[in-house]
């Protein structure tokens, strides 16, 4: 599949083990049919299901065994 002319590809960056690092604006369905939207140029989705802005990342991918601290939620939602 190929991105149509008038519109480019977006852009997925996988983070080993981190989040995907989406172009935004992004525009998330869950399973429930919630919506999440972030204006953000570049989103950080979560992949590890720990985030607790999920489908954001928020940072808890880099945790191991320590809670996590208000400083290090600096990607994610926008
Ligand atoms: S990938 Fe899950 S919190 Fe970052």
């Amino acid at each position: 599949m190929s991105a149509s002319p008038d519109r480019a590809a977006t852009r997925v960056s996988v983070v080993p083990g981190g989040p995907l690092l989406v172009e935004g604006p992004v525009e998330v369905i869950l399973p429930d049919g919630a919506r999440r939207l972030s204006e953000r140029p570049v989103v950080a989705l979560c992949v590890c299901r720990r985030s607790r802005i999920y489908p954001f990342c928020d940072t808890s991918h880099r945790r191991r065994g320590r809670a996590c601290r208000e400083s290090d939620r600096d990607v994610g939602e926008g």
